[in-house]
């Protein structure tokens, strides 16, 4: 049988440690990307083989919802249920005080609504996410409404960023959102008050939400290979 590439394997490890952590009678948060992914599929064995019962998920992404029904975890929205008992996603930089820059998969509107809500947020990353200062390896996505666009890009530029219009994979059009918007990638050379700059920057009219998670993740589970071994932490 082929190997799997270590950092595959570290990414299903790291999704599995999390999927570990939520327990039966609980609403769970699902996050978008590939880390992720794993965790809703094990979230998946786990019901099945029956170790974990009646959990409900809110899923943060068209993608997320259809990874969910793959794998048969039931789903509910945020009209059904009061509270989020514990939301599992992944991140594209994680800084010391666990604030983070998400968005890679132009999900981060969602995100920011369940992750926000959860009473556990569980970050699943791998150590190559770890920054000292926001914003030093990964632009900034702020999804904006198609029509402001141009007076957004301004705004971001006087901000000092570098920006961007997301297209897809193959470069024929701009990346629209599960809202039906754009995503501009605003690239700083870091950011200095992540905190102050989420709340200027979603100011801008014509900004939904911009990738900065100030004071929301409560645990960050790092995964990394070595010697071709994948390891939690
Ligand atoms: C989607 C996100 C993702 O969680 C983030 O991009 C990390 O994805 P991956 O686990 O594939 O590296 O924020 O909007």
């Amino acid at each position: 049988m082929a190997e799997m590439d270590p950092v595959k394997l570290m990414k299903q490890e790291v999704g599995r440690a999390a999927a570990a952590k939520v327990q039966s009678d609980t609403v769970v948060g699902l996050g978008t990307g590939s880390t992720t992914a794993f965790a809703i599929q094990f979230l998946g064995d786990r019901l099945a083989s029956g170790e974990l019962k009646n959990i409900k998920g809110v899923p943060t992404s068209f993608q997320a919802s259809v990874l969910a029904k793959k794998y048969g975890i039931p789903l509910t929205t945020l009209d059904e249920v009061d509270k989020i008992d514990i939301a599992i996603d992944g991140a594209d930089e994680v800084d010391p005080q666990f604030n983070l820059i998400k968005g890679g998969g132009a999900a981060h509107t969602r995100e920011k609504i369940v992750d926000g809500l959860a009473e556990q947020f569980i970050v699943v990353v791998d150590s190559s996410k770890l920054v000292e200062k926001l914003g030093s390896t990964f632009a900034l996505p702020v999804e904006v409404l198609p029509m402001a666009v141009a007076p957004v890009t301004r705004a971001l530029t006087a901000l000092g960023a570098t920006v961007d219009l997301r297209m897809g994979v193959n470069k024929d059009g701009p990346v629209i959102t599960d809202q039906g918007n754009m995503v501009l990638d605003a690239k700083f050379e870091a950011i200095a008050n992540p905190a102050e700059m989420e709340a200027h920057i979603n100011n801008i009219p014509g900004v939904l939400e911009n990738g900065l998670f100030v004071g929301v993740a409560t645990e960050v589970l790092v995964g990394e290979v070595k010697d071709g071994q994948a390891s939690v932490r």
